[in-house]
């Protein structure tokens, strides 16, 4: 059986690799659990770890932040002495933050299979380090493991083979779907004293909404113009924290700590509406049938817009109003894509297992690392 190293850096990435991971072992692979410290607030980190049962890393990298070579670069180095030690067969990257692609590169060059979990997905937006990440590990990776079918569409369009794109769905659905019933006993909306359906929950981190004091305000402002119809909960990410007080935060939005997992599914479930520039509250809010504002221009999920609950409303504080409002009169009708069905690590393992053992490549424990050329 082979010897898996799986990568973690980041809050979005702990419920992606977990059933990756177990699906593996009951498989009986060797499984490791690096996380690179991409993320390390306890509210960002040791929160998902105990709500998801992950159990502690094998190896913590701590690098910590920075610019995103600086943070890139962190990772790879310590990356690099860890593959060499460590010999995988194989390495799992998920998601498309700077440390998968760090992770990606570093295993490219120095010999062990790679695998994508969550590949070919494409905003065609440039401007977001995310973008590049993807098209990046992608480019690199052995076994390109799509969660949709536009996913699996673009990796054809960009040339790969058809052997290496495996449609095999969401793993972040497998997730939800596993903790649902103990996220719904979370005590949240007690202990906030809320409602089922009387609130709408927001999130915001990317750096084009919230970096630019101009933006962030014009964004809230609409956001105060909803919470007259509609009370919304913030549950402030890191990079927004400081910023949101500088600016001014309207009557009606409740601003809270960042929520565990399960915390924040209970929230998402029994939102009237939510409103967010993240990618995979997309997904979850698909999965869970709850109308998903997102405020963005574009979205690499086009699935969560087409058969979904999701609607682009972009970044003009007068379409969010107007787009929230016909949302909240009229919503859309909760559907659930394909494959969205709480198999998807099982789907996983077993294509990367049968790959391992198909593969033609000298195992690492027979060639040592990979000379430089
Ligand atoms: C990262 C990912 C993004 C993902 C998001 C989820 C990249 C390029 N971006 O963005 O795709 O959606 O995580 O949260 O990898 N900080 C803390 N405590 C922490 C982590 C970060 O205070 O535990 C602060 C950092 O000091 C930094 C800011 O938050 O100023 C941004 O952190 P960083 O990991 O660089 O990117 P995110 O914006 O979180």
């Amino acid at each position: 059986m082979p010897r898996v190293l799986c990568v973690a850096g980041a809050r979005p990435n702990y419920m992606k690799i977990k059933p990756v991971m177990d699906a593996l072992e009951r498989r009986g692979a060797e499984v490791l659990l690096v996380h690179t410290g991409q993320h390390y607030d306890p509210a960002m980190n040791d929160v998902f770890f105990a709500d998801l049962g992950i159990r502690p890393p094998d190896r913590f990298l701590g690098v910590g932040s920075g610019t995103h070579a600086e943070q890139t670069g962190r990772v790879m180095t310590a990356f690099e002495p860890l593959l060499g030690e460590v010999s995988p067969d194989l390495v799992v990257v998920v998601g498309d933050i700077n440390s998968t692609v760090a992770c990606a590169l570093v295993t490219a060059k120095a010999g062990p299979l790679l695998a994508h979990v969550e590949a070919g997905l494409r905003s065609r937006d440039w401007s977001m380090p995310e973008e590049v990440n993807r098209v990046v590990t992608d480019r690199v990776s052995d076994f390109l493991l799509a969660p949709s079918p536009d996913a699996a569409e673009n990796l054809r369009a960009e040339g790969y083979r058809d052997d290496q794109i495996h449609l095999v769905g969401n793993v972040m659905i497998d997730t939800l779907l596993a903790n649902l019933d103990r996220a719904k006993a979370s005590g949240i909306l007690d202990r906030y004293g809320l409602t089922r359906g009387e609130y709408g929950l927001v999130t915001l981190h990317r750096p084009a909404n919230v970096d630019d004091p101009e933006i962030l305000a014009a964004l809230l402002k609409a956001l105060g113009e909803i919470a007259g119809r509609c009370p919304l909960l913030l549950p402030v990410h890191p990079r927004a924290a400081g910023r949101l007080g500088d600016v001014g935060v309207p009557g009606g939005i409740r601003l809270v700590p960042p929520a565990g997992y399960l915390d924040f599914i209970a929230l998402q479930d029994s939102a009237r509406v939510v409103l967010t520039d993240s990618g995979g509250i997309q997904e979850e809010t698909t999965a869970l049938g709850v109308p998903c504002v997102t405020l963005r221009d574009n979205t690499e999920r086009p699935i969560t817009v087409e058969q979904g609950t999701n609607v682009l409303a972009g970044r003009d504080p007068a379409r969010i109003v107007s787009t929230v409002n016909r949302v909240l009169d009229d919503p859309p009708a909760p559907r659930r894509p394909e494959l969205w069905d709480g198999r998807a690590s099982e789907r996983i393992a077993d294509v990367l297992l049968a790959g391992a053992a198909a593969s033609t490549r000298p195992r690492p424990t027979d060639h040592g690392r990979t000379p430089p050329i």
